[in-house]
């Protein structure tokens, strides 16, 4: 089984997923190209998904985005074998989820793997508390130790003082507080995100990515977490895969995405998205002036323009140098290419810019 506890990567290989009456019958055509428009129209199948290839980050975050119907909960769904794949494999460490038996797929889906899903899933007739012992309940954890582990995730995700309230008591933001605590107490490596945030109010949906952040920065676990927002995906994913029909379209770091989408869908995603938040001052510094240069204040590795745009002119200084974690400067910065850098180049065939 999966080493105990410490967060494993999971590595999707050559995934296809086809739904329909005969899904092995047509998986040639699909790897010899067929499209999912020419597999529905001839042959009545749907292609879910089509030669999928990610490796997930251990202990990081995982972001799956796509328009509706791309195939992301179908992704997602193949990763605790809810869904069984037409052909490949989805490793979690070394060993292969679609190739578990039943028992091993039973403990794997109590003790590996947590879900938290858009619509909550609590149950009504049940308190916060009894919620979130319910995967304990399950594992048949005695009834003190499952008070003692939910307690903890309800006090971290700020429910504290709620553990008796009902779930049609509590406003979105603290329901899908307590989906966390649920899925955090049950202690396991891997947490499915399916469109977790996306029914909450878009400042409360802020508030619980940064309850997420905040804790994962403790608990680093595997998060796969899908979602349709491009600034959710950026704020969230130390990995991003974009997915269209079915396929990886491009996957990389979000700064790498914004700066280099790989087409006209991915360009149309990230026209509108701040790229202050998004591109690092590495990417940008000047590395041609001498290294006893340090200008203005240091600046670490790893931050975004809008943090260093606010560094500098907090400190009233036009220049500025990056560091290293060892304080070794590594290039200058000066606040104007910051700020240029900062500003979304905008496309020709852009009707406003036309004017
Ligand atoms: N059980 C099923 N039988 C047939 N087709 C299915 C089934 N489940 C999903 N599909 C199809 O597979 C494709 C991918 O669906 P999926 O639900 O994974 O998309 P999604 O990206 O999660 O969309 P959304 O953002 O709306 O949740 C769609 O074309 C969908 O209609
Ligand atoms: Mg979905």
């Amino acid at each position: 089984m999966v080493d105990d506890k410490a967060s494993p990567g999971i590595s999707v290989r050559n995934l296809y997923k086809i739904f329909g009456k005969d899904p092995e019958k047509y998986i040639d055509l699909v790897k010899q190209g067929m499209t999912k428009t020419e597999l529905n129209d001839k042959h009545g199948h749907v292609l879910g998904l089509k030669d999928i290839n990610i490796d997930m980050p251990a202990g990081g975050i995982q972001v799956v985005m796509g328009l509706s119907g791309s195939g992301k909960s179908t992704l997602i769904r193949h990763i605790n074998r809810l869904i069984d794949p037409t052909a490949g494999e989805v490793l979690v460490g070394d060993v292969d989820v679609c190739q578990m038996n039943p028992a091993q797929l039973q403990e794997f889906r109590r003790h590996e793997t947590a879900m938290v899903f858009q619509k909550f899933a609590l149950l009504p007739h049940r308190t916060v508390m009894d919620n979130t012992v319910y995967g304990l309940e399950v594992q048949g954890v005695s009834r003190s130790e499952q008070l003692e582990r939910a307690q903890r995730w309800i006090d971290r995700v700020g429910l504290t003082g709620f553990e008796s309230n009902y779930p049609n008591q509590l406003s979105g933001g603290m329901q899908q507080r307590v989906g966390l605590a649920r899925a955090l107490t049950n202690d396991a490596p891997i947490l499915l995100m399916d469109e977790a945030f996306s029914a909450l109010d878009p400042l409360i949906r802020m508030d619980m990515q940064s309850v997420l952040l905040g804790l994962q920065k403790e608990i680093k676990k595997t998060v796969v977490f899908i979602t349709h927002d491009l600034d959710e995906a950026l704020r969230l994913g130390d990995k991003i895969a974009i997915l269209r029909d079915g396929e990886v379209v491009q996957q990389g770091t979000g700064q790498h995405i914004v700066l280099n989408p790989a087409d006209e869908y991915i360009s149309s995603f990230v026209r509108e998205v701040n790229r202050g938040r998004v591109v690092l001052v590495q990417t940008i510094m000047d590395t041609s002036v001498g290294l006893e240069n340090r200008e203005g204040p240091a600046i670490k590795i790893g931050t975004t323009l809008e943090k260093a745009a606010k560094i500098m002119t907090d400190g009233n200084s036009s220049m500025a140098h990056v560091v290293d974690a060892q304080g070794k400067m590594l290039g200058s910065l000066d606040i104007q290419a910051v700020i240029s850098s900062m500003v979304t180049p905008i496309s020709h065939d852009d009707p406003v810019a036309a004017e």
